[in-house]
């Protein structure tokens, strides 16, 4: 594996690359720019052509071509080195990802690949986006595709030897003995990757005939709805770029707004914009445009997601479209320009809400809103600042408004959500290198560490604070079971302890060094 990523090394040019991603400026033979790692106003960062290095001389970070972009994507080393391959065209053999997850994304390309390339023969379905305007470069970047009859799909993965495996994805159902559908056949397919660019799934269009509108692949291990965003991949260094997004509802709109410029729209899949969609938003964007679809479900659509980002501590601007018409329409109709205005003019739903309370419109409605919203902001102070100005304008008391911002932070406590004690993170950082069994649900853990450590489970480091994954510990077995101790629900710390529980989970720990059996902490969490 490593000679493949060092054949690469050795073919990519850091400043290429870097150059994709930062504007550097030449130094002598070397290449310099303001660090994209730390707030830096004297360019410290420097590049060396000869040696194939960057280096910070302010922050510190360095490394190579592939370093780099893992640090500006915040993706892995060798998810990093993967991405480079595929845009420069150079083959990368790297067999980590063996297992069956490795071999569905992979199979799961392919089917794209195949569907991408049965779109092109496929006249009715290529009218169909013509007549939508959608050109023929915006079907080459999303990699759109048309499902044909089953059983040509069936053979390719059968050749790849990967009918079994696919058939997990729920993709294609067997039928019998030797018969499997394709839940995409006769649609128009709109391939789905995860933030690192891997295929999960699928979104097909009815182009004629019965059925519902849209078919999603149905949730499973590498598909799932409640955190990906489609367009996200697509529009990543744009998001990260421009520090916002534009929310829209359809695959459509999505596709349509990249095409015309609007590179940072994203759209959930099918399902409503929940808590986890607005916490990968808030790792890239400050703020996000809902752009949904002027009638009553976009304008509700837009009321359930605007909690979700505010308490991911990101800045919501509500732009309404015409009655009846959404993101696609707009932009094909009106022209790109007409909704760059619309955009840009769009307030702050505060700001918005303030307006309209200037403006005498539905004040009490927009009084209750701008509490309920407010009541999710996570800066406090800001929260405060809003509340005090409303209260200067409706003559309303602040306590009164206040109070209502204060209880429902109580209900929705979404800022202690976030804060993880100690022992949570001396458990987490556990969970993920000694790598023990454990049952969660013997644990009592915050909503937000016992998210963690699911994602930990499930093996999904990415997605897990480095904070926690440094963490500094002198003997982590030994805290670790330590904090094991602290969190499990029914049995009293002092009962433990006098049960001279404390040592033997020591003992368990000390003596199955890179993982606990599950036998061995069974035995333990069941007291004997
Ligand atoms: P829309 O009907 O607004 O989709 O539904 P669209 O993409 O704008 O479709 P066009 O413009 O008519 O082609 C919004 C989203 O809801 C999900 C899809 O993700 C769709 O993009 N949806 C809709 C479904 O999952 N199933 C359906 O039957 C309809
Ligand atoms: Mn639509």
């Amino acid at each position: 594996m490593s000679s493949d990523i060092d054949e690469l090394r050795r073919e990519l040019d850091i400043v290429d690359v870097v150059s994709d991603y930062i504007h550097l400026e030449r130094a002598g033979t070397n290449f310099k720019a303001n660090c994209p790692f730390h707030p830096d106003r004297t360019p410290s960062f420097y590049v060396s052509p000869s040696r194939q290095i960057f280096k910070c001389f302010g922050c510190g970070v360095g490394g190579d071509a592939i370093k780099f972009v893992s640090l500006y994507e915040n993706i892995s080393y060798v998810e990093a080195a993967k991405q480079l391959a595929r845009r420069y065209g150079i083959k990368l053999r790297i067999k980590e990802d063996s297992g069956e997850k490795g071999k569905i994304h992979e199979l799961l390309e392919k089917v794209a690949e195949f569907y991408h390339s049965k779109l092109r023969e496929n006249r009715e379905a290529l009218d169909y986006l013509r007549g939508r305007g959608i050109e023929g470069s915006t079907i080459r970047k999303f990699m759109l595709g048309f499902a044909p009859q089953s059983r040509e799909l069936v053979e390719l993965l059968k050749k790849e030897g990967g009918l079994e495996i696919y058939e997990k994805t729920g993709n294609i159902t067997r039928v019998d003995e030797d018969r499997f559908r394709d839940l995409f056949r006769g649609r128009l397919v709109i391939p789905i990757r995860d933030q690192r660019g891997r295929f999960v799934g699928f979104g097909g269009r009815l182009l004629k005939g019965e059925g519902p509108k849209y078919i999603n692949s149905p949730e499973s291990e590498v598909f799932k709805k409640r955190e990906l965003l489609f367009g996200l991949y697509e529009g990543l260094s744009y998001l990260r770029d421009l520090r916002s997004a534009v929310l829209v509802e359809g695959y459509f709109d999505v596709i349509s707004l990249h095409q015309e410029g609007f590179r940072n729209a994203v759209a959930t899949l099918g399902t409503s914009f929940g808590k986890e969609h607005a916490q990968v938003l808030s790792k890239f964007v400050e703020r996000v445009y809902l752009l949904f679809d002027g009638d009553e479900a976009g304008r509700k659509a837009m009321r359930l997601a605007t909690p979700h980002l505010l308490s991911a501590g990101v800045e919501v601007y509500p732009v309404f479209l015409p009655e009846g018409m959404d993101p696609h329409d707009f932009v094909i109709k009106e022209g790109k320009k007409a909704l760059r205005s619309i955009i840009e003019s769009s307030l702050d739903v505060f700001e918005l809400l303030i307006e309209r309370v200037k403006k005498g419109e539905k004040v009490e409605e927009a009084i209750r809103d701008f509490t309920y919203f407010a009541s999710f902001m996570k800066d406090e102070i800001r929260s405060f600042t809003l509340i005090s100005e409303l209260s200067k304008l409706t003559k309303i008391p602040l306590e009164v408004l206040s109070s209502k911002v204060y209880r429902k932070r109580e209900a929705v406590p979404e800022e202690e959500e976030n804060r993880l004690s100690f022992t949570e993170r001396i458990f987490l950082k556990g969970l993920f290198e000694l790598r023990p069994e454990v049952d969660l649900d013997q644990l009592n853990l915050s909503h937000r560490a016992r998210e963690l450590a699911e994602r930990i489970l499930r093996e999904e480091y990415y997605e897990v604070p480095e904070d926690i994954l440094n963490l500094k510990t002198t003997d982590l077995e030994e805290e670790f079971g330590a904090a094991l101790e602290r969190l499990r629900i029914d049995i009293p710390k002092e009962e433990l302890e006098a049960a001279g529980l404390r040592e033997s989970v020591r003992e368990i720990i000390r003596s199955h060094r890179g993982g606990i059996k599950p036998s061995a902490l069974k035995r333990w969490r069941g007291g004997s």
